[in-house]
């Protein structure tokens, strides 16, 4: 038991899921894991082990956000010796090629700062996946046909963001998309030598205004979790 996460030890598996919303960790772990087991909820903050062709996999809600993200994290990797981390949640398109249900693997996550920031001092840190979980996670997008871009996304601290200025240079500059918690993940995976990603799926986009119907998301989220297991075990 740690501070935020009410699980024994032994109950949390060496490879954890994390979408940033509880309730999808439990549709997750109900649709894709078998003999789902709840091992927190501490805060409704939902977790669940169950089994994936095999293997022990946790699926646990991170919250929204870095600050949210890096307590679970912390304590993941900790307390409970999580080895493989992979974010699955949604993002902001923010280059025209970029369409609503596409997928991206973020090779990169950009932040104006992040809970590691402070510990970096000077040093501009470039938080980045783990390569064999990003090469496995695209070969496992192209099999299912998922439509997929691999490359630099942009870590925010603000979902209501007044810096259009700034979204203008990233997109200048490449920028696939826009979400909430990849570079704390990846900081915290460098400095504890854990492997990490994030699998996103673009549920709205900056320049058109689209957002994905409320009824497609599960279908789309669906795919980001297959793609997900199939990387964190190939
Ligand atoms: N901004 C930040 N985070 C997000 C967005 C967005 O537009 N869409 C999904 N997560």
């Amino acid at each position: 038991m740690t501070i935020h996460i009410g699980a024994k030890s032994g109950d949390i598996a060496e490879t954890v899921l994390l979408p940033g919303d509880p309730y999808r960790a439990k549709w997750a772990a109900k649709t894709y894991l078998s003999n789902p087991k709840m091992v927190n909820n501490v805060r409704g903050m939902l977790g669940f082990t169950g089994i994936y062709r095999g293997e022990q996999v946790t699926i646990q809600g991170s919250g929204m956000g870095m600050p949210s993200l890096s307590i679970y994290v912390n304590e993941l990797i900790r307390d409970y010796d999580a080895k493989t981390l992979i974010r699955i949640g949604s993002c902001g398109g923010m280059q025209p090629q970029v369409k609503i249900r596409d997928i991206i693997l973020a090779m990169t996550a950009s932040a104006l700062s992040t809970p590691s920031s402070s510990i970096f001092k000077e040093l501009n840190f470039a938080p980045c996946a783990d390569y064999g979980l990003l090469s496995a996670a695209a070969t496992a997008a192209a099999h299912k046909g998922s439509t997929t871009h691999v490359g630099g996304i942009y870590s925010s601290d603000a979902f209501y963001d007044e810096r259009s200025d700034l979204n203008e240079q990233m997109t200048r500059h490449g920028l696939l998309a826009v979400e909430m918690e990849a570079a704390e993940l990846y900081n915290l995976a460098a400095r504890y030598s854990r492997r990490a990603l994030a699998v996103l799926t673009v549920s709205d986009h900056l320049q058109t205004g689209e957002a994905l119907p409320a009824e497609q998301r599960e279908k789309s989220f669906g795919n980001m979790v297959e793609i997900a297991l199939e990387a964190a075990f190939s």
